[in-house]
């Protein structure tokens, strides 16, 4: 026991010293199936062959520049200090009317609004915070990438259910299927990333029926909740009394007023849902940028830029619909979000991920596979572009994609 302890400090002439550098312990990871996103690969693979990035889903055209202004006064006002801890009372004001003067719900500030660092930190907050190991959670594939891993780290068990393949709807059979007496939340995400769908009334109210009689809490994503088209109307979770007394719903300003850098987003919730949510937010991010909500809620006194913000989309959406109608990739619907799908099985015989390589590297434009949006990979033949760009970089994208 004594030679074993001691022989590393006392080697024998001939020995080899041993390794004294500093040591990092092994560590098991949390996370296995977690590696570099297919969003950082396809940017640096577009970055590499000067593709158009029409993958990674961000505008490459600046915000209002009063939105500027805003941020600079608050700055230059002094609001530079640690905000409370749920966020600064006027931009919680500000969320609650709106949310109020667009779906009908009245959240009380003080009690049912958290402002977050993003929605990312919302969501990852809100499963924190409910999720025990062992419970269930339904997400609906495809589905944004973070909410597998959020309910992993909190010992919970993914239950995957698709959406019907082709329109990307819920299937409510499947969904009914997947609840049991373990299933402690699920999660939706409408307007829809990746395909573009939008839930509509009738499909809300069929939610509401199947969980109504069950406890199972609600972690609603509408960070798209300003892009839905030709003349739908974003059905949040807030317009449904009965569903909103069981959720958490999620929004992000980055994406409402072209700031995703910003990262600022906020959770609406039931004051006792808010209240074990802001427990783990206080020992999470504590408090969300100061002059930045101030800057906002001064921003968000005038409603055109949400308002107007459909308007703005749909446009950019139609300019390169109509471009690709020039080509052989074929169009999933695009009810909402900045996304447009298209099946790329008359254009080419690759899967997704080799299509979109290929695309990047031979044609010029970046695209995300689907498959990516699946824990096994699933692959029907479909990719999705990202239209929040500048016309020309729309426009440069088209004439390199005419060539399909
Ligand atoms: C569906 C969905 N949810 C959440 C987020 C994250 O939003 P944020 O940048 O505010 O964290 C994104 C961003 O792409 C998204 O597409």
């Amino acid at each position: 026991m004594n030679a074993i302890r001691t022989a590393p400090f006392c080697p024998a002439p001939d020995h080899v010293p041993a390794d004294t550098s500093p040591r990092t312990p092994a560590v098991s990871t949390k996370l296995p199936k977690v590696g570099t996103t297919i969003f950082t690969v396809m940017s640096a693979l577009a970055q590499e062959h000067d593709a158009v990035n029409l993958g990674q889903g961000f505008p490459d055209f600046g915000c209002d520049p009063k939105l500027v202004e805003c941020l600079t006064a608050a700055m230059q006002a002094g609001h530079n200090q640690y905000p409370p801890m749920a966020g600064v009372s006027v931009l919680r004001e500000a969320i609650a009317d709106k949310i109020e003067r667009l779906y009908g719900r009245r959240y009380d500030p003080a009690q049912e609004i958290t402002v977050t660092a993003g929605a990312t930190q919302a969501i990852l907050t809100a499963i924190l915070a409910v999720v025990r190991p062992g419970d269930e959670v339904i997400v609906l594939e495809p589905c944004y990438d973070s909410y597998v891993p959020n309910i992993e780290l909190a010992g919970g068990t993914v239950v995957r259910v698709p959406l019907t393949p082709g329109t990307f709807r819920p299937d409510f059979d499947r969904i009914a299927a997947a609840l049991t007496p373990r299933t402690r939340a699920i999660l939706i995400n409408s307007p829809h990333n990746p395909s573009g769908m939008v839930w509509t009334r009738e499909e809300m109210l069929r939610l509401q029926e199947l969980l109504d009689p069950t406890d199972v809490l609600l972690i609603s994503d509408e960070v798209y909740e300003h892009m839905v088209y030709d003349g739908r109307q974003h059905e949040s979770v807030a317009r449904f009394p009965a569903l909103a007394a069981r959720s958490f719903i999620v929004s992000s300003f980055g994406k409402t007023y072209h700031v995703t850098g910003w990262k600022v987003g906020y959770v609406a919730a039931p004051a006792p849902l808010t209240a074990e949510f802001r427990k783990v937010h206080q020992f999470n991010v504590f408090t969300v940028n100061t002059p930045v909500q101030h800057g906002l809620s001064a921003y968000m006194t005038d409603p055109r830029p949400y308002l107007e913000l459909p308007a703005f989309y749909q446009r950019k959406r139609d300019l390169f619909r109509e471009g690709l109608k020039r080509t052989r990739l074929r169009m999933l619907p695009g009810e909402g979000t900045y996304f447009q799908c298209v099946d790329i099985s008359a254009v080419s015989d690759l899967n997704e991920a080799d299509f979109c390589t290929w695309l990047t590297t031979e044609i010029g434009v970046a695209a995300i596979p689907l498959s990516a949006f699946y824990g096994n990979g699933y692959d029907q033949r479909v990719v999705r572009f990202c239209f929040a760009k500048k016309d020309e970089t729309l426009h440069t994208a088209l004439q390199r994609l005419a060539r399909l």
